[in-house]
């Protein structure tokens, strides 16, 4: 087993001159995969029906002479200007109810039956001419599934996803509350996607729109993997892209593709983009089901988010493709590996830029490259948590909805802090789906846990009852799956579980002291301890003396509640309290574990600027040096030991 290290390769931008250039490049660079493809449709297919596959084949040939693989794509995600003149109602609707024109990319919807046909097609001939190349690895379905419409396809398949998940419009009618604002519904027909409206929209029915989407998707994602398996054995995936504009469960899509694979581009400043390296690789480890997945896309440098320019000094790059590797990922791969000449992404970094191969950036590439196959013996490996973090995106998307009690309760935002108190402690954390088996772990930590269904609250409370420390935080336990609301006291679902009872909420616009001496943000609420022991206080304010937060034995384990958003310091405390940990090396170093059986390694990654000496014993993989009990990972470096 060997990981993989390369990037989108978009052969069709430059001159075949250049494709000899570029193998020969690889080769320095050690790239050994390659994905190709993802934008080519209107070069494989300029005319319907007609295709031109003698550059790609050509390409594949030059790529298998120079052995690299390749993870060949369907080129779907944009389709030819020829495909919107023809089919003009297949172009995507905004929920304003604008058409969206040609002219960038993903304009289609994939409810319209022609896209479907045109997407099934151009995979079906790219499966029977290259279903036997040797180059061929993998297959790239597609390009980031998450485009949302809201034409009158989508508003007829909305229909028949409701149909089938409600059997009746008296059970919708409840489910979505339609007695609230006369919207009670006498017939199938008059159901809309919830496109722009007035006021308000009904919080159900943006739900299920969103959790109707991502299987809409999945649908067009399925169609496109039967017509490529009658051809091929090949492993057939697709890349994952996560972002709140996206309505796709990625954890119920994984068992869908034979690797689960992401695309990453960290956006937060400072060592924001650090602690985000490895919320995205924890959480693509967790969609795998803890097994080997792969980065698909990040940038080898700088790009341009919109908000800012984020740049990838010297040395960050590698260090965030070892987060990716430590936390479970087959290799690093990269969008893209030539910088375009122009078009829309043309100052987005590349593998090798615009100023060419003579550049500290290909340096710095290719000195990866050179590193990697010296990790290759942990690819098979896994990694090694002891805490879990619950992450569920129906809650995400339930908390999108325009209908909750402040706009600052933020679901990624919750998930997120609760994984860099832990990032910041060196622990590493695993996220669990809501119905996982929690029992492998010491802490299940559940922030903001909107909205919960029964068999989720048993799940956790028998996490709890045979000996687990459970930690739910604010918001958490309020509605089912309906979004409607859990009566008799809040946190509803859990208030038995942690003895206590709220009866009203109190958001925050500033911080509220705490007696402990620490701080709470963004939320607070009237909280009872019913049976639970009061932990920390509210100081000051409406709830000044009020419980903030609680712990409850239950059984062997422990369930505690946390009211409010803690700041670092306090959020600190308790994670040390229940895991025990601290970083040992001071600075900033990241430290994964990875098991096979009997063999364990080590990954050191030392983000801060100074020197850490760490502790290991085994040998160091990357220099090939035996290490005896101390080991020093220079400043922006890393090292990784295989544990003797
Ligand atoms: C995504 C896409 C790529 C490219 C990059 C830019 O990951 O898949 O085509 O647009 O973003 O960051």
């Amino acid at each position: 087993m060997s990981l993989w290290y390369g990037g989108d390769y978009n052969p069709e931008q430059w001159d075949p001159a250049v494709w000899k250039e570029d193998v020969d490049l690889m080769r320095q660079a050690g790239v050994n995969l390659v994905t190709v493809g993802v934008f080519s449709w209107s070069s494989l297919e300029p005319a319907p029906g007609e295709y031109d596959f003698a550059w790609l084949d050509q390409v594949l040939d030059l790529l298998h002479d120079g052995g690299v693989k390749v993870d060949l794509a369907t080129p779907t995600a944009s389709p030819p200007p020829w495909f919107s003149r023809l089919h003009p109602e297949a172009l995507p609707v905004t929920a304003d109810g604008v058409r969206l024109t040609h002219g960038s990319r993903d304009t289609y919807c994939v409810c319209a039956p022609a896209y479907r046909d045109a997407a099934r097609g151009i995979a079906r001939a790219l499966a029977e001419r290259y279903d036997d190349h040797p180059a061929l690895a993998m297959w790239h379905v597609h390009n980031e599934y998450g485009t949302t419409c809201y034409c009158t396809f989508a508003a007829e398949r909305f229909r028949g996803w409701l149909r089938e998940r409600y059997g009746s419009l008296d059970r919708l009618n409840e489910a979505w509350t339609t007695a609230f604002w006369s919207q009670r519904y006498a017939e199938w027909a008059d159901i809309e996607p919830p496109r722009a409206t007035q006021y308000l929209v009904n919080p159900t029915q943006y739900l299920d729109y969103r959790r109707f989407w991502s299987d809409e998707l999945l649908a067009a994602y399925l169609d496109q993997k039967a017509v490529l398996r009658e051809h091929s054995a090949a492993p057939i995936t697709t890349n994952f892209v996560f972002g709140g504009w996206v309505p796709v469960n990625h954890a119920r899509w994984a068992a869908e593709v034979d690797v689960v694979a992401i695309d990453h581009y960290p956006d937060h400043a400072g060592i924001g983009a650090e602690e985000q390296t490895a919320f995205g690789a924890d959480l693509a480890r967790a969609w795998a089901g803890g097994k080997p997945w792969l980065l698909m896309e990040q940038a080898a440098g700088g790009l341009n988010t919109g908000e800012r320019w984020h740049t990838k000094e010297p040395g960050r790059m590698a260090r965030h493709s070892l987060s990716h590797v430590a936390r479970g990922s087959r290799g690093a791969l990269f969008f893209q590996w030539r910088a375009s000449r122009g078009g829309a992404e043309m100052y987005h970094s590349a593998m090798v830029p615009h100023a060419g191969a003579d550049s500290a950036r290909f340096r710095e590439v290719a000195q990866l490259g050179s590193v990697l196959p010296r990790l290759a013996e942990v690819a098979g490996s896994t990694v090694v948590a002891e805490v879990a973090i619950l992450w569920d995106a129906e809650c995400w998307w339930a908390m999108q909805g325009t209908h909750l009690p402040s706009s600052s309760l933020d679901y990624l935002a919750a998930v997120r802090s609760a994984h860099r108190h832990f990032w910041h402690a060196d622990v590493t954390v695993d996220f669990a789906a809501p119905d996982a088996d929690l029992s492998s772990y010491r802490v299940v930590v559940v922030p903001s846990l909107y909205l919960v269904s029964d068999e989720t609250a048993e799940n956790l409370a028998a996490y709890v009852e045979s000996g687990g420390q459970l930690v739910v935080g604010y918001f958490s336990g309020i509605v089912d799956p309906d979004v409607r609301v859990r009566l008799g006291g809040y946190p509803g679902a859990f208030a038995e579980l942690l003895g206590v009872r709220v009866e009203e909420f109190h958001p925050l616009s500033g911080e509220v002291a705490l007696a402990s001496g620490g701080r709470g943000r963004v939320w607070s609420e009237d909280v009872e301890a019913v049976s639970a022991e009061v932990v920390d206080r509210y100081a000051g304010g409406v709830l000044d003396g009020k419980p903030a937060v609680t712990r409850r034995q239950v059984g062997t384990g422990t369930a505690w509640y946390v009211s409010t958003e803690l700041d670092d310091d306090t959020a600190a405390d308790l994670v040390s309290r229940l895991a025990g940990a601290g970083r040992s090396a001071g600075g900033l170093v990241e430290t994964v574990r990875r098991r096979d059986g009997g063999v364990t390694w080590v990954f050191f990654i030392n983000h801060g600027d100074a020197d850490a000496v760490v502790p290991a014993v085994g040998t160091e993989l990357v220099a090939g040096a035996a290490v005896n009990g101390e080991l020093v990972v220079p400043a922006g470096g890393y090292a990784v030991v295989r544990e003797a």
